[in-house]
């Protein structure tokens, strides 16, 4: 498994970093087999696997539940899992407690928080040995207030950015996802930190890309944001479905090929 260390290296060796998310055994599977660096249990597994309309559903159950399940997937991928809404951000002691609760029970490698406020649990994580990784730009778990839009595209907002990139660094966090963004401003980001900066909608100049499962894959989504590419189509597997529907009601499965067949009748009737 490559470690945090070896990850923070690949950024100063200018090799690409890669993260999928994933929710269960099976996607999970798939991204470590794929060979893609680290996994990601956002949680946009709300409404990519739950069917919430939003992230604030998702509960610290939800996420330990589903990161044991990923980690049982893929055992030697770096995981990180997210920190849901309402866990974080309240007051630095319960902070604290829900970070380490998800990160010893989750046995994820690292957890995931939004905001640029959150320096003193950074802070506070790194001290007692949590690695966290920051997530700055749209935080879709404060949707509520600042919608899906794209983030940090007045002067203002743009120096913010840079201000609590630099903070969240500072209090310790180990990388940084930046979601939907202007690229330029996240190429000057990725360039001004020493830890990796992951970009999702953020251009091609970060140290890396992360992208959600279920979009990449096509997989029952709802929406398709413009920074997603479609990389498979799982869709297809309704046309299976629905194959399956039709060959049971016409009685055209199941055939001699997937019957057990004995004379155990011959047996019972004999008696
Ligand atoms: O929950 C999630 O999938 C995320 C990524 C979009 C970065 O936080
Ligand atoms: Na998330």
């Amino acid at each position: 498994m490559l470690i945090l260390k070896d990850l923070q290296q690949m950024k100063h060796n200018q090799i690409k970093l890669t993260m999928m998310t994933a929710y269960d055994y099976p996607s999970a599977k798939q991204v470590e087999a794929a060979g893609i660096d680290m996994i990601l249990v956002g949680d946009s597994l709300g409404m990519t696997v739950l069917g919430y309309d939003s992230t604030v559903y998702v509960t610290m159950e939800d996420m330990i539940h589903h990161t044991k399940a990923v980690r049982r997937g893929a055992p030697d991928t770096f995981t990180i899992i997210d920190m849901p809404f309402g866990s974080v951000g309240i007051s630095d002691d319960r902070d604290i407690c829900n970070a380490v609760r998800l990160y010893r029970e989750s046995g994820a490698q690292a957890v995931k928080a939004e905001g640029g406020h959150l320096t003193t649990f950074i802070y506070n994580c790194t001290k007692i040995g949590v690695p966290v990784v920051a997530h700055l730009g749209l935080t879709p778990q404060s949707a509520g207030i600042t919608g899906y839009a794209v983030q940090a595209k007045t002067k203002d907002a743009a120096l913010q950015l840079i201000t609590d990139s630099k903070a969240v660094e500072e209090a310790g966090a180990v990388m940084l996802v930046l979601e939907a963004v202007p690229s330029d401003l996240a190429s000057h980001i990725s360039r001004l930190l020493s830890i990796p900066v992951i970009g999702i909608g953020a251009g091609r100049d970060t140290d890396g890309q992360v992208l959600v499962y279920h979009d990449v894959l096509n997989y029952a989504t709802d929406r398709k944001p413009k920074f997603v590419k479609q990389y498979g189509d799982f869709s297809n597997g309704v046309t299976a479905l629905s194959h399956y529907n039709h060959e049971v009601k016409e009685g055209l499965f199941p055939t001699e090929e997937f019957i057990y067949k004995t004379k155990i009748m011959d047996e019972v009737e004999n008696d």
